[in-house]
Formats: structure tokens, C-alpha cells, sequence
């Protein structure tokens, strides 16, 4: 089969890739990126050297040009990674929230549809449930929950999910749609908490920890994430939405103190500052659904991963420091300016 990987050149998507090359060497991937501030070609130079993979730089929201690759490649699945993914820059500035996120996704469905796919998989967040309260610890979400959106990109990703299930039921196009917690691990691009935080603490730089630290996050190792992928458009049900998460619940404070204990860094790092506005306050899945359907578990228990994820930021400096050396240094600098200083 032919799997065609859109946002592959970024955190899940390179995971991704490397988790099918090695289960599945039988099937040919073709990646399709744009190469934004968050896609990395460096993430994906080992797969480069497999010659069942392929690389294509490009826009999803590009009509023309998506079809014009599907009319030459006939994709057997797709499955949609490509996103603008950061909360925060979704709250600076979301107009490319709703080009990628919506109106992308409508693309790569329409060509879809005109040149036949056996399934196209949409790879959607728990954050399109809002949030829980923090005082209810029995309540989760499930694939039930209303959506319930925050910020700009959690109602992007939302209004995607409601366009795939327009086209399953206007249009027959087998689609399928994953709703996954916070993921963690290798090639996690440094904005995001863990790998900023990591950064910063081998750095001995301050760690900014948005309001009280509360905030509470469902966290899940990427690898799992990919398994339960891989299940899901080999065995999942068109369709179907289905919910991925781990009962691996911690407030960032927690998280936080995690990683400066690993490192043997002192907690005077931990700096808070102002609060990300509309901030949810807890995610917690329910997975029971895709457990009794497809028998997926994670693997990884937190404190294993979260391990595992500091040897791999220390064994890869590289790989950051060129991230953090670059254009990123500006948004940092623009992002956390006003936030440190109040
Ligand atoms: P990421 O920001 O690390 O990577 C996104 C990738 O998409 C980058 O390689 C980027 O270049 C590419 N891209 C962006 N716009 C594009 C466009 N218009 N055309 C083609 N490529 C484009 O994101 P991630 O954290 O790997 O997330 C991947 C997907 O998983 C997203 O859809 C996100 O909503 C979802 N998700 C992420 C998490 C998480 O914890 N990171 C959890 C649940 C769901
Ligand atoms: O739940 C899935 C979502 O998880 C994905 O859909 C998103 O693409 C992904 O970015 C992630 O969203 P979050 O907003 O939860 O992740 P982030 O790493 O940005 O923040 C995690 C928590 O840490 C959140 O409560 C905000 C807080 N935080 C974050 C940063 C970057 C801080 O306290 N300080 C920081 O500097």
C-alpha cells in the first residue's frame, strides 16, 4: 500500500513514519510538507536513505497542487498530521489556523474524493473538547463529549473534524478521525512544554510556567500514539471517531519538577508568569473505546518516557540547538518578553 504522510516532517508525523517503516516494510510513504518553522527535513534524514520513502515539499491547502501529486500518485491512505499546532501562536495570530487546519483538510478530502482512496485518516486533538474542571476527577472525555473549543486551534481542529464527518455522510468518503492527549518524546518541536522546558533547564535559564502551574495534561509517549494510528486506519471502522489517551494525568508543575529532578537542576528555575488567556484547565481521555475495539494499550508508563525523552534531548543536541539558534530565538524573545517581565 501506498501511504502518503502529510506534516510528516514535524512531531508526530516523523514518528509516525519511522513506526511504519519498521512495522510495516512492505508499504511506500510519501511524505507531503510544507516545511514551516515546525517541520524539520534534519527529522527526517534517516528515513531519506529507505527507498520505500519519499519526500515532497508542499502545501495541503494548495488545490492545484495537491492534485496535480494525487493525480501522479494515487495515494492508498492518507492520514493528515500537516497542522499549525501551538495554542499560543494560534492566539497571536490565527488566520493560518483556519487556512491550514480547515481549509487544507478540505483540500486533501476533495482530491480524496476525485482520484479514490481506501482511507483518509484525520489526525484531530482531545483539545476540541474544551476542558474539566479540576474538582472533578471521576469526569473524562469520551468520543459523547460536545465540542467545547478554547482558542483558535482547538476550534480549527474542530471544525476540521466536522468537515470529515460531513464528507463521510454527504459524500461516502471513508474517513476516520483520532482525538489524541498530549503527546511527548523525540523531534517535539522546543516551543512546546517538555522540550522547552528541557532547553531551558540544561541552559540554567528560568523555566516559565504559565499562572499557578495547575493545569493538568494527559500525557502520552508518541510511539503510542503512532500504534494506535497504525491500528486505526488498518483496523478502525470508517466513520468512527476514536479517543487516545494514557491515564497519565499531571499538572505542569509536576511535570516541571520532573525534569529539573532528572537533570539534578534546582527548582529556583521554575519562574511564573502570566497565564495563556482562555487556558484549559484539565484534558483527561477516555480510551476506552478504541481498547475494546482494536486492544490498544499504551505502552509507555511517564516515567519511563519521560526518561527516555531526556536521553534522547541529550543525545541530540544538535537537533535543538539549530532549532533554537535560528528563527525560534526571535519568538521567544517576542512571545515571553511581556510574559516574564510581569
Ligand atoms: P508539529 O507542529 O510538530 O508539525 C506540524 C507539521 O505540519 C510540520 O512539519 C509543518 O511543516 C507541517 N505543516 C504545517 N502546515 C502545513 C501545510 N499547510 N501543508 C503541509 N504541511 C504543513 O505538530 P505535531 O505536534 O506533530 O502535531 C501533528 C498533528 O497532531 C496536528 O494535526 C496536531 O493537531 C495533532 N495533535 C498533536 C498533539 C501533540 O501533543 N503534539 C496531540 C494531539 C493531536
Ligand atoms: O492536548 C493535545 C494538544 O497538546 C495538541 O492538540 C497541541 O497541538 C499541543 O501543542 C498540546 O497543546 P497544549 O497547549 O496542551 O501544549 P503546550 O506544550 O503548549 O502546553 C502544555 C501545558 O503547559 C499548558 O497547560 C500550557 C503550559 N505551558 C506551556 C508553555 C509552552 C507553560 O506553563 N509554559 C510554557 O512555556
Amino acid at each position: 500500500m501506498k501511504l502518503m504522510v502529510t506534516g510528516g516532517a514535524g512531531f508526530i508525523g516523523s514518528n509516525f513514519i519511522y513506526y511504519e517503516l519498521k512495522h510495516h516494510p512492505e508499504d511506500t510513504i510519501l511524505c507531503l510538507d510544507k516545511l514551516t518553522y515546525a517541520g524539520n527535513l534534519s527529522t527526517l534524514e534517516p528515513a531519506m536513505k529507505n527507498s520505500n520513502f519519499q519526500f515532497i515539499r508542499g502545501d495541503i491547502a494548495d488545490r492545484e497542487f495537491v492534485n496535480a501529486l494525487f493525480q501522479k500518485e494515487k495515494p492508498d491512505l492518507v492520514i493528515n498530521f500537516a497542522a499549525e499546532s501551538h495554542v499560543d501562536r494560534s492566539i497571536e495570530d490565527p488566520g493560518i489556523f483556519l487556512q491550514t487546519n480547515i481549509l487544507g483538510t478540505g483540500v486533501l478530502m476533495d482530491a480524496c474524493r476525485t482520484y479514490g482512496i481506501k482511507r483518509y485518516h484525520q489526525v484531530s486533538t482531545d483539545e476540541v473538547y474544551g476542558d474539566l474542571p479540576l474538582d472533578r476527577p471521576d469526569l473524562f472525555f469520551t468520543e459523547e463529549t460536545k465540542l467545547h473549543t478554547s482558542s483558535p486551534y482547538s476550534a480549527s481542529k474542530a471544525s476540521a473534524d466536522l468537515l470529515v464527518l460531513a464528507y463521510y455522510r454527504t459524500f461516502h468518503l471513508p474517513v476516520s478521525i483520532t482525538r489524541c492527549s498530549n503527546n511527548y518524546g523525540p523531534y517535539h518541536f522546543p516551543e512546546k512544554l517538555i522540550p522547552l522546558m528541557i532547553s531551558r533547564a540544561l541552559a540554567d535559564e528560568p523555566l516559565p510556567v504559565y499562572g499557578k502551574g495547575e493545569n493538568v495534561r494527559d500525557w502520552l509517549y508518541v510511539e503510542d500514539h503512532c500504534a494506535a494510528i497504525d491500528l486505526v486506519i488498518r483496523k478502525g471502522r470508517e466513520g468512527e471517531i476514536y479517543n487516545i489517551g494514557g491515564h497519565n494525568e499531571r499538572t505542569n508543575l509536576e511535570v516541571v519538577k520532573t525534569i529539573l529532578k532528572e537533570l539534578k537542576k534546582p527548582e529556583s528555575l521554575i519562574t511564573y508568569v502570566t497565564d495563556r488567556p482562555g487556558h484549559d484547565m484539565r484534558y483527561a481521555i477516555d480510551p476506552e473505546k478504541i481498547h475494546k475495539e482494536l486492544g490498544w494499550l499504551p505502552q509507555t508508563k511517564f516515567e519511563d518516557g519521560i526518561r527516555l525523552t531526556i536521553k534522547w534531548y541529550l543525545e541530540h543536541r544538535q537537533w535543538w540547538e539549530n532549532i533554537l539558534s535560528g528563527e525560534y530565538k526571535n519568538y521567544f524573545n517576542t512571545m515571553y518578553g511581556k510574559r516574564l517581565h510581569q
